[in-house]
């Protein structure tokens, strides 16, 4: 079953009929939510709030551990994790929709991985992504008719402030076209469960000194408003096709 983590302006999945909420208990504690299990679009789905339910845990301190754990406990295959992120690149504006194909991370501190002193874990990680998965996003942003970039860096920063405008012109450097936060390390832990992984990015700003003023929050809030309704269709179709593909 398909899983679907929602980030900044999607804490809930607005059209989701909600059949059970998983409390689950993992070995790495509490996860961000209950794990919201339902059908979307007619579909059998997986809903997690990144953030937890009233959008409470700032993007260092959620327990991504918990997260990919209590959804492998639920069964789950794959995940579609939505993230509001900076536009790097000025063909990135405000709205835009990217399917990364990359990342780099920049965080330090965090829980990165399952793997325990005598157990060591090194995981491939050369393609972040899962290929099929992005494929399917891509499809279902085309069949709708949005405009997806099928193609983008992410960086992931620590946060939770925003970056300064020379942070952002060294992750330019580095090849990076859209920065986010909470990218890493939720994409290294469900390669470790070995869970198909994908994500929709959403530019809800212009990345620090890439505009002519500074990046508020109320600028950010309207933007998650305004090109959330576009993710969601995204989702909708893409869940549509998962479902055609199932059936074959
Ligand atoms: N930087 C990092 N994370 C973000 C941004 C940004 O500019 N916008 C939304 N999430």
């Amino acid at each position: 079953m398909l899983a679907i983590i929602g980030g900044t302006g999607l804490t809930e999945l607005e059209g989701l009929e909600i059949q059970d909420e998983k409390i689950i208990s993992t070995p790495y504690g509490h996860c961000s939510a209950p794990v919201q299990m339902g059908r979307y679009a007619d579909i059998h789905v997986a809903f997690l709030a990144r953030h937890g339910k009233g959008h409470t845990l700032p993007p260092h301190a959620i327990n991504y551990r918990a997260n990919l754990w209590a959804l492998k406990e639920c069964g789950i295959t794959k995940i579609v994790a939505v993230n509001a992120v900076g536009g790097i690149r000025k063909n990135l504006g405000t709205e835009s929709i990217v399917v990364p194909h990359q990342l780099i991370d920049y965080t330090w501190g965090r829980e990165t991985s399952f793997s325990e002193q005598g157990k060591v874990i090194h995981i491939d990680f050369t393609e972040p992504y899962t290929e099929e998965l992005r494929e399917l996003l891509i499809d279902a942003g085309e069949l709708e008719g949005l405009s997806v970039h099928s193609q983008g860096v992410y960086a992931c920063t620590q946060g939770p402030r925003l970056e300064t405008a020379a942070e952002v012109d060294k992750l330019d450097k580095d090849g990076c076209d859209i920065v986010g936060m909470t990218g890493m390390p939720e994409a290294a832990l469900a390669r470790e469960l070995e869970l198909e992984y994908a994500c929709v990015s959403l530019v809800v700003n212009p990345a620090a000194g890439r505009s002519d003023s500074i990046i508020t929050m109320e600028q950010i809030e309207k933007a998650v408003e305004r090109g959330m309704g576009k993710v969601r269709r995204l989702i909708a179709k893409a869940l549509t096709l998962q479902n055609e593909l199932e059936e074959d």
